[in-house]
Parts: structure tokens; sequence; C-alpha cells
């Protein structure tokens, strides 16, 4: 809900800081921004159409979510981080919002928002997290002051860490979280004869210095339609000739495993 959110988004037009007013959010040059009826402000000039991922992909990943494939990176996140009231926390590229919601749920009293340039997805979000700020929003352009953000978290999406480096304060986080080198390697091999490991990023972005890198591991289990559900999550089931990926979906169960690798950066 975005009743409370006074001094937290700043006007993508002139950059002022964006008061809720009514169903509204307005700067102090006028500009204004509509709240949907689900709690949501859109900040994305130019009235495009939607872009982002789009409603069915969402769903799929929304039903994998559901069946706990984070569960181990909850857990870490749980008892690696600490945020207090006072704290703002952003997940650039939140998707459906569930690392947001727990993130809400694991630090009540910080603030934290969800971004990302799917109104479709932030739409559902909000609806699903009222506890949590939601904005459609372009992770190359954030809706916050320089150095007002306590964390920036980017899961599975596109980073533009000079952008996250403007918006964060000194001495604050930010983590990417991307696929490991095995992530999904039981799922790949029934997918292909010769298996690549991922290749796994390891920069360590302008102006930020590397804290830690951890490496998450769990497993995911899959029956019926849940299969055909994490391959839409991936590039594979584009990349793939369909045959193959017939045959993976005509499997009753598919065990694989996970591996996030989280690198927490904390800017210089
Ligand atoms: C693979 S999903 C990951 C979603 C979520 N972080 C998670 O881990 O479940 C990538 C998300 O990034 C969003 N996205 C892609 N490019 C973006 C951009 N430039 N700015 C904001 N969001 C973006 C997509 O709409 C999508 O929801
Ligand atoms: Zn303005």
């Amino acid at each position: 809900m975005l009743s409370g959110s006074g001094g937290i988004f700043i006007c993508p037009k002139c950059g002022n800081g964006l008061e809720p007013r009514g169903n509204s959010m307005y700067c102090s040059e006028g500009h204004c921004y509509d709240v949907s009826k689900n709690g949501y402000v859109n900040l994305v000039l130019g009235g495009k159409k939607d872009s982002g991922d789009g409603a069915e992909l969402i769903a799929a990943r929304g039903r994998v979510m559901e069946k706990g494939y984070y569960r181990a990176l909850y857990a870490f996140t749980r008892r690696a981080f600490a945020f207090s009231e006072g704290d703002l926390i952003v997940d650039a590229g939140t998707g459906d919002g569930s690392f947001a919601g727990k993130l809400k749920e694991y630090f009540p009293s910080a603030t934290v928002v969800g971004t990302d340039l799917s109104k479709y997805a932030v739409s559902k979000a909000a609806k699903k997290y009222p506890d949590v700020l939601f904005a459609v929003a372009n992770s190359a352009a954030l809706p916050f002051a320089d150095a007002s953000v306590s964390a920036v978290f980017s899961v599975f999406t596109t980073l533009f860490a000079a952008e996250a480096r403007r918006v964060l304060a000194k001495g604050c986080r930010l983590v990417r979280v991307t696929p490991g080198k095995n992530h999904l390697l039981e799922f790949k091999s029934a997918l292909y004869d010769e298996v690549r490991l991922n290749a796994e990023d390891e920069s360590v972005p302008e102006g930020f210095v590397r804290e830690g890198t951890f490496r998450i591991e769990d497993v995911y289990v899959c029956v019926g339609g849940e299969i055909k559900d994490l391959a839409g999550m991936t590039p594979y089931s584009v990349k793939t000739a369909p045959c193959r990926l017939e045959k993976l979906y005509a499997q009753p169960e598919l065990e694989t495993r996970t591996e996030f690798r989280v690198d927490v950066f904390i800017k210089e």
C-alpha cells in the first residue's frame, strides 16, 4: 500500500520527492502518477505498452516459487542480513514479488520496495503482498534519490550496477543472485546429451568491494506440469528442439539440484 510511501519515491520527470494524495502521487512540480487499485504506482514514462516478462511466464514462475524453488535462498537471506526501522530495501526486477514478500516477513520494521518493468507482474505482486511497496520502474532508472537506499537485491534479473550504486548509501549492500555453475544440472542432463556447466558472473561492479560470495544448494522436485513450468522460466525452453522438450514434459517426475550464487558487494 502506497499510503505510507511519502519521501521514498522520486518523480521520474524532475527528480523531486513524490507524496501520496488520494489515489495519486504528486511531486512539488505538480507531476502526477496514478496509484492503481492494487496499490502500485507506474513510474515508467512514455506510456509504452507493457514490457518485461509476460503473463504466462509470470504465472509459471509464481507456481514454481510456491513450490519452494527459492527455499534455501530464503533461509540464507534470513540468516545473512539484518535490516531494521529506517532501512529501505529494494528488490529490483522483483517479478512476482515473492522475494520482496520474504524480505518484509523477515525484516518487518524495514521498508521493502519491489520494482519491475512488467506492469502485469507488479500488479499481481502488489495485490499479494500489501505490506510491500511496489512500483513499475526500470532497474536502469530506479525511482529513488541518490544515496537513499540501504540495500539493493538483484535476483535472477538484469543488474544495472551503476544505477544501484547511485541509489545506495555509502557502505550499504548490493546483493546479486545468479545461477551457480551446477544450477539445474539434472534438468539440463535430461535435455542434452552433453551438458555444459553455467558460466558464473564473477565480476565486481565498479564502485563496490566484494564482501563475500556464497553458494546456496538445494534440490527441487517437480511432477507433471511443473516440469514445463520450470522449463518456461529458463532459456532452455526456447533454445531446445521441441521433440526433446516434449520428451522432458512427458516424464512423470524430475529431481534437479538448484545452485544459487550470492555475491554481496559494499558500496565504497
Ligand atoms: C527471471 S525474472 C526474476 C524475477 C525475480 N527477481 C525472481 O527472482 O523471481 C526477471 C524479472 O526482471 C524483470 N526485468 C527485466 N528487465 C528489467 C528492467 N530493465 N527493469 C526492471 N525489471 C526488469 C522482468 O520483467 C522479470 O520480472
Ligand atoms: Zn516531478
